[in-house]
């Protein structure tokens, strides 16, 4: 993880959150070539969820929502988790956590007396992962929504308004509105990629556990009791998707939740395994109806759906899939990052699937210092950056230390301009005139593309 943490700073992927006033814990910034990663993993995740799926419609809702809603979704009455502070060093940790490394599982619907019974119990088996004293607090919930004061001119008699704990109340707050503007047939889907944010005790691992973070999530409307099969088709599908970014199928592996929320009827979570062990990814949930019910109760409008062809009135089930950006992102640069013996050396590598790599390609000429190649390889790169924008221009150093930079950004072509390509110079080869040299990031092999054939050659590839 230290290894991952340091090259996503070095090469510009991600950066502590205000790194210059000393950060702020469980926040980071996406850097120039994370936002390009970024970027594409939410474009492969709108494509396979949105663009490329019958009856699936995309939203984008605002943060800010009325703070009825938290109140609906049991955010405001339920949304805790067990803390305690260590009396030597003031550090928080996550009480069923702590417990659960010792093989001590606390039940999800237990009261607060219960667990604190249960941590008094564990207390001496416990230590503080700072100090290392067992000399702890009593347990209390401490709530993970966090408030702003949006609107909140006097102070007094308003409820906050809440920052999104979770990105998918925005679309069932926007059901009605999708079934009287769209007029899908059911069942169908809704999909969001929007931001949460949770006041998490301890943010731990990187863009694991954050305080904020972006959840891309889909709700599948289904007509009562319909939801086996499909759940079943929604569950292959997002494992393929991740086969289909390049990740290691050994490293995924799906989890059954034995500790359902009261209104789930079956919950999964698809486990990848990070640097730190195998953990949660994304959870594919079976709500029932309880979703649109409590926004009926809490809102008093109706959100039954009136089947035109058999006159049915119904209130319809949610099947969810929720996956964090953040961890996606983890995963994708864990199962890249490779060390290995390449011609004499060790490289490090980032061995993405060309589709989700920041830069696509990275043109050099063979010497900086002659302007006939540095004037043709500036017209290769011109071609190639119209055509697909994320493209490099490095004439730093010698070629063999372009190709290391590269590398460790993952970049799957470098192409290089020399006296072939522009017929000139000693001992040159003419079947070579306006070719250049292509080489491939994982297996450092080159072959010689005409130029014309260069865009074409990178998209096929891709
Ligand atoms: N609407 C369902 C929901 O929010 P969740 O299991 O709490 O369910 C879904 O969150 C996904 O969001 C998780 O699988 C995880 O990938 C991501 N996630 C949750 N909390 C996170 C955090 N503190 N930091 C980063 N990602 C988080």
């Amino acid at each position: 993880m230290e290894k991952i943490v340091s090259l996503a700073k070095r090469k510009g992927f991600v950066f502590p959150g205000s790194e210059i006033y000393g950060g702020f814990a469980g926040v980071y910034d996406f850097g120039p070539r994370g936002v390009e990663l970024l970027n594409n993993l939410k474009q492969a995740w709108w494509k396979a969820n949105v663009s490329d799926k019958e009856n699936y419609f995309g939203i984008d809702s605002a943060m800010f929502k009325n703070p009825k809603v938290w109140e609906a979704s049991g955010h405001v009455g339920g949304f805790s988790d067990p803390l305690a502070e260590c009396k030597e060093c003031n550090t928080r940790i996550r009480v069923d956590k702590e417990l659960e490394k010792i093989g001590v599982t606390a039940d999800e619907k237990m009261s607060e007396s219960e667990l604190a019974a249960l941590f008094d119990a564990n207390r001496d088996k416990i230590a503080c992962p700072k100090c290392g004293k067992m000399n702890f607090g009593p347990v209390k919930m401490f709530n993970l929504l966090v408030t702003s004061n949006l609107g909140d001119f006097t102070s007094e008699g308003t409820s906050p308004a809440y920052l999104p704990g979770e990105a998918c109340q925005g679309i069932y707050l926007n059901f009605k509105n999708i079934v009287d503007s769209m007029q899908p047939k059911f069942p169908f889907g809704v999909a969001q990629i929007g931001k949460a944010f949770r006041n998490e005790i301890s943010p731990r691992n990187f863009l694991f556990r954050t305080r904020e973070f972006e959840q891309a999530d889909t709700q599948y409307f289904i007509r009562p009791n319909e939801n086996k099969e499909a759940y079943e088709a929604i569950k292959q599908d997002r494992w393929n998707w991740y086969l289909s970014l390049g990740i290691d199928e050994s490293k995924l592996r799906w989890k059954q939740h034995d500790r359902l929320a009261f209104y789930a009827k079956d919950a999964w979570d698809i486990e990848y395994e990070f640097p730190t062990g195998f953990d949660e990814i994304e959870g594919i949930h079976d709500r029932g109806d309880y979703d649109l019910s409590q926004h009926m109760k809490f809102s008093g409008t109706d959100l039954n759906y009136s089947d035109q062809e058999n006159g049915q009135k119904f209130v319809p089930w949610i099947l969810e899939t929720s996956m964090g950006m953040g961890r996606l992102f983890l995963a994708v640069l864990a199962n890249a990052y490779t060390e290995e013996e390449m011609d004499g050396e060790t490289r490090i590598v980032l061995k993405l699937a060309p589709h989700l790599a920041p830069v696509k390609a990275c043109v050099s000429p063979l010497l900086k210092n002659r302007p006939e190649l540095q004037e043709k390889a500036r017209e290769v790169y011109a071609i190639l950056k119209k055509k697909f924008g994320n493209v490099m221009y490095d004439d730093n150093g010698n070629v063999g230390k372009r190709y290391r930079r590269q590398d460790e950004i993952g970049t799957p072509w470098c192409i290089v301009v020399d006296f072939d390509t522009i017929g000139s110079g000693e001992n040159i080869n003419p079947d070579f005139k306006d070719m250049v040299t292509v080489r491939d990031r994982d297996t450092g092999n080159q072959e010689r593309v005409a130029i014309s054939e260069l865009a074409n050659y990178i998209e096929a590839r891709m």
